[in-house]
C-alpha cells in the first residue's frame, strides 16, 4: 500500500479530547471486529464472559444449541449491564428488575409484564452483535451486519501458521492486565514502531535485531506486521533460539496487538481500550505451544514484562507532552513509522 506523503501526525488534540474519544466509539468500535477473549471461556452451555469494545459492553455466551452468541450486555429496560465477569447460567439475567433473557437474547421473562396491555416481549431481546472465531481466539463486532471475521485478518492466519505456531494446539496460560495514562492512540502508536527499541529498549534489543535493515515493517489493508530475526550474537537472560526464528509482532485494526516471541511456541494477544479520553486499558492473553519447558516460559515472559515495563513509562511521557496542548501536531519518519501512518490514514477515513 502506497504510503501518504505526509509527515505531520494527527493533531494532538486528538488525544485528549473527549468528543474525539465519541467519533471513534461511534465510527470505529462500534463496527470493527475486535478481540474478545478465549473460546475456553464459553466451552460449556450457559458460559458467558463480558468484554468491553472500546466503551461498548459486550456479553458473550454459549447458547443451548451450542452456538457462539454475543449481544450489546445493555438492557433492554433501563440500561443496566445485565452481565458482569463472566460464568454460567441457565439465564441471562439483569440484576435490576430481574428481566430474564434467554440464552439465544430473547426476553423470555419480565416481571409485571403479563399486566400491561401491549407490552411486546418479542421486540424487546438483547441486541445481537457479530461473534467469530479464529483457533481459540474470539472475536465479537458490535455491528451484527459486519462484514465477516476473514475480511478483516485477511491472511494473517496464515502468516501465523508459516512462522510454525498451530494456533489450535495453544494452551491459555495467563492474562496480564495494565492500564495506562495514555489515549489509547499512543499505546497503539508505540507499539507500531521500533524506532524506540534500540533507545528505550535495551535487553529485547539485545536479543532481536532491531537495525533498520533486518527488522521488517509490512502493511496490509486492515492489519500490519513487524518481523525481528534474533540476533547473531543475542545476550540476555533469554534464550530465543528455537523454532521460532523471527519475533512477529501483528496489529489488527484498530486495536489489536499479536506478538510471538522467537524461541518456541508462543503467542499473546490483547485489545488496546480506550476506557477515557486519556486511559487507556490493556489485556494480554498468553498462550504457550502443549510441550514449551517451564522455565523458558518463565524467563520468556519476564523478559516481555520487561519491555512492557519501558514502554508504560514512554507512553504516559508522551500524553504528557501531548496534553500540555502548546505544539499542535508532531512528525512522522516515513520510513521508520510507515505503520503509524498505516494507521493514521485508517483512523482519518474512519473518522471523516
Ligand atoms: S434495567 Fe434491567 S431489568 Fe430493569
Ligand atoms: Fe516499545
Amino acid at each position: 500500500m502506497a504510503v501518504a506523503p505526509e509527515t505531520r501526525t494527527l493533531p494532538w488534540a486528538w488525544y485528549t479530547d473527549p468528543a474525539v474519544l465519541r467519533l471513534e466509539r461511534d465510527r470505529v468500535f462500534r463496527r470493527a471486529w475486535q478481540y474478545a477473549g478465549r473460546t475456553d471461556q464459553v466451552a460449556e452451555t450457559g458460559a458467558f464472559f463480558t468484554c468491553d469494545l472500546g466503551g461498548i459492553p459486550i456479553v458473550v455466551v454459549r447458547d443451548r444449541e451450542g452456538d457462539l452468541r454475543a449481544f450489546l450486555n445493555v438492557c433492554r429496560h433501563r440500561g443496566s449491564l445485565v452481565c458482569e465477569g463472566e460464568g454460567r447460567r441457565e439465564t441471562l439475567q439483569c440484576p435490576y428488575h430481574a428481566w430474564t433473557y434467554d440464552l439465544d437474547g430473547s426476553l423470555r421473562a419480565a416481571p409485571r409484564a403479563d399486566r400491561e396491555p401491549g407490552f411486546d416481549r418479542d421486540a424487546l431481546g438483547l441486541v445481537p452483535a457479530a461473534v467469530e472465531t479464529w483457533g481459540p481466539f474470539v472475536f465479537v463486532n458490535p455491528d451484527a451486519d459486519a462484514p465477516p471475521l476473514a475480511e478483516t485478518l485477511g491472511d494473517l492466519p496464515q502468516l501465523v501458521a508459516d512462522a510454525g505456531l498451530d494456533v489450535d494446539s495453544l494452551r491459555f496460560l495467563r492474562r496480564s492486565s495494565s492500564e495506562y495514562d495514555a489515549n489509547w492512540k499512543v499505546c497503539v502508536e508505540n507499539y507500531l514502531e521500533c524506532y524506540h527499541c534500540q533507545v528505550a529498549h535495551p535487553s529485547f534489543s539485545k536479543v532481536v535485531d532491531v537495525s533498520k535493515d533486518a527488522y521488517v515493517l509490512q502493511e496490509s489493508r486492515w492489519f500490519s506486521s513487524q518481523y525481528g530475526p534474533v540476533k547473531e550474537r543475542w545476550s540476555g537472560a533469554f534464550d530465543p533460539t528455537g523454532e521460532i526464528a523471527r519475533g512477529q509482532f501483528h496489529f489488527v485494526w484498530p486495536n489489536l496487538t499479536i506478538n510471538v516471541m522467537p524461541g518456541h511456541a508462543n503467542l499473546s494477544l490483547g485489545p488496546v481500550v480506550p476506557t477515557g479520553p486519556e486511559r487507556t486499558a490493556r489485556f494480554l492473553d498468553y498462550f504457550v505451544g502443549p510441550d514449551v519447558d517451564e522455565t523458558w516460559i518463565e524467563e520468556m515472559l519476564a523478559f516481555d514484562d520487561q519491555v512492557g515495563v519501558e514502554d508504560t513509562a514512554l507512553v504516559e511521557r508522551v500524553q504528557k507532552g501531548m496534553r500540555a496542548g502548546v505544539v499542535p501536531h508532531g512528525h512522522l519518519l516515513l520510513e521508520a513509522e510507515r505503520l503509524i501512518a498505516h494507521f493514521q490514514s485508517l483512523l482519518v477515513d474512519a473518522l471523516s
